[in-house]
């Protein structure tokens, strides 16, 4: 079942860091009911970004709002930080299932701290991993460019791929969210949320572009829901 109503979940990768709280604070105000935290370690994928201690700075401004923190770890060894990241405020953690040998036993340690979990899939990564764990996973993200770095093209395979994510979670009857991460821009935000993803991560769009913060937002949020 699709969801009728379309989130953006603004990432924070794309603002301005020196002001991070007061752009965080546009989007919340404009109506993010998400707001998306990309954390890497140089290993899994090549670029340092953030930690916990940028998810527990901003963590008092998004209760302000009633929105939800939505942590993505792009992380060798997620299991060693999880603790870090519950602790520190996240609302949901999603790892990457590439990173996690065992992921039952992954999602279930995320679970137990309290914090909703999440599987992520890098563009190439077969679908069919998702299946043991179908009925354990509060949310999918699917990437749609290579984990990393803000501002990269949208890969035109993943509206299809989201397409099958949503069959297979619909199958089992699962109401866990489906997120797709990475070059969503307003003309594509229709087509990827009728393949049935509910969760819409945009960083360069809402942070990047020359409109205002709130402007860019409500762009998106209302191609995806058209
Ligand atoms: C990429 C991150 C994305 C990224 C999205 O590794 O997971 O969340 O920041 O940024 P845009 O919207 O600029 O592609
Ligand atoms: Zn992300």
């Amino acid at each position: 079942m699709i969801k009728s109503k379309v989130e953006i979940a603004p990432s924070i990768l794309a603002a301005d860091f020196t002001c991070l709280g007061s752009e965080v604070e546009h989007a919340l105000k404009a109506g993010a009911e998400y707001v998306h935290v990309d954390v890497t370690d140089g290993h899994f994928v090549p670029n340092i970004t953030i930690g916990p201690l940028v998810v527990a700075a901003i963590r008092p401004l998004v209760s302000a709002y009633g929105a939800v923190m939505d942590v993505h770890l792009m992380i060798e060894s997620p299991d060693r930080h999880i603790r870090a990241f519950a602790e520190a405020g996240a609302d949901i953690l999603t790892v990457h299932v590439e990173t996690c040998p065992d992921m039952v036993s992954t999602l279930n340690n995320i679970r137990s701290l309290g914090v909703r979990p999440g599987a992520a899939l890098k563009p190439d990564t077969p679908l069919s991993v998702l299946q043991p764990m179908l009925s354990e996973l509060d949310l999918v993200l699917v990437m749609s460019v290579d984990p990393g770095f803000g501002g990269q093209p949208f890969l035109p395979a993943s509206t299809d791929r989201v397409l099958q994510v949503r069959k297979m979670l619909d199958r089992v009857g699962s109401k866990a969210e489906l997120e797709v991460d990475g070059g969503i821009k307003a003309h594509n935000a229709a087509a990827v949320a009728t393949a049935g993803a509910n969760v819409l991560v945009a960083g360069s769009a809402v942070f990047g572009e020359k409109g205002s913060i709130g402007d860019n937002f409500n762009a998106i949020r209302s191609a995806a829901n058209k």
